[in-house]
């Protein structure tokens, strides 16, 4: 295995913890069943403030430690000791977008919980944060845990060098592996129409296994690989591309919307490539835009009605903050 970067260290209650949310490139969807995914960590954070309370609460509601599925199996399995915390959460991600606020959510409740249980290493902390989401959600990979966790951009099933960890669920494996980031911007538009994700992932499950299924996922398998090595050789010619034919196989499942293809169709005069980014059916796109024309794809998907904004990406996964914050 190779440096999977610094563990949590173990801290004291009251504590703060920070996660990124993340941007997927290529291989959404195709991941849950094992195919590549190149993921990065954005710029768009997630806080959480942990305290001990005489009643749990989250953001001050204490019926949400049972109704809110991410932060009540949070507490099972992370936080052993059963005592009451009063949690607030900050979140700049926007949500049900494709941009990983449940995975941001998850894994700093866990980096908080496992500092406060004597520290957590990074592998550890993204199998839990994995195993949470997928219990909370019912379905998915542990592509959003992994990138928030991991920070940077990261490889799925992809690529070469040395694994950075492996998470396993039943018979499937996925291997985590760190990709150079070739440097680039990304722009990020919104559509403003939220979806489930767990829906989402289901519809494409059916679709996958039609009798063609087996083709649709190994033309996903091959985009997502070729786009993984196109990235990290900074090819933006062969990424576009590639870019544009995951869009066409996404499309060919079942998890474009309308007003995501006129997003993508606003944005062609100013990006290299655009295609719809995390669950799709809604959510987001994520384009790559002509170098220098970055503003000008900004304004058009802007005047086309999203939400549009650049993302870098965070080099840093998550971990825990200064300030014990809010009280
Ligand atoms: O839209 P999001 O942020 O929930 O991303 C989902 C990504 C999928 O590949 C569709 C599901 C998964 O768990 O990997």
């Amino acid at each position: 295995m190779s440096d999977p970067g610094p563990p949590i260290p173990a801290a004291s209650l009251p504590l703060a913890a920070r996660a990124p949310g993340k941007c997927i490139v290529f291989g959404e969807h195709a991941v849950v069943h094992g195919a590549p995914e190149l993921v990065f960590a954005i710029d768009l954070e997630t806080q959480v403030f942990v305290r001990p309370a005489e009643t749990a609460s989250l953001n001050h509601d204490p019926a949400a430690a049972a109704s809110n599925p991410y932060f009540a199996r949070a507490l099972a399995s992370a936080w052993a000791d059963g005592s009451p915390l009063a949690v607030q959460t900050v979140s700049r991600i926007p949500r049900a977008a494709g941009l990983g606020s449940s995975a941001a959510f998850v894994a700093a409740l866990t980096a908080a919980l496992g500092a406060a249980t004597g520290g957590i290493d990074r592998p550890t902390l993204a199998r839990r944060s994995f195993e949470i989401e997928r219990g909370a959600q019912g379905v998915g990979s542990p592509g959003d845990t992994t990138a928030v966790v991991g920070g940077g951009y990261l490889a799925i099933n992809g690529g070469d060098g040395v694994p950075l960890w492996t998470v396993e669920d039943g018979p499937r494996r996925w291997e985590v592996r760190r990709v150079e980031d070739p440097g680039w911007i990304w722009v990020v538009a919104h559509s403003g129409i939220p979806r489930s994700t767990a829906d989402a992932v289901r519809a494409v499950g059916t679709r996958l296994a039609r009798p063609d299924g087996p083709r649709l996922l190994e033309e996903f398998r091959r985009v997502a690989e070729a786009g993984v090595r196109a990235v990290a050789r900074e090819d933006r010619a062969d990424t576009a591309s590639l870019l544009a034919r995951n869009q066409e196989l996404l499309r060919e499942v079942g998890v474009s919307h309308p007003r995501l293809e006129e997003l993508i169709r606003a944005a062609a005069p100013a990006a290299e490539a655009a295609k719809l980014t995390g669950a799709g059916a809604g959510g987001s796109i994520v384009a790559l835009p002509v170098p220098g024309q970055e503003t000008d794809l900004v304004r058009r998907l802007a005047r086309a009605g999203g939400l549009a904004f650049v993302v870098r990406p965070a080099p840093e996964g998550a971990g825990l903050l200064a300030a014990p914050g809010p009280r």
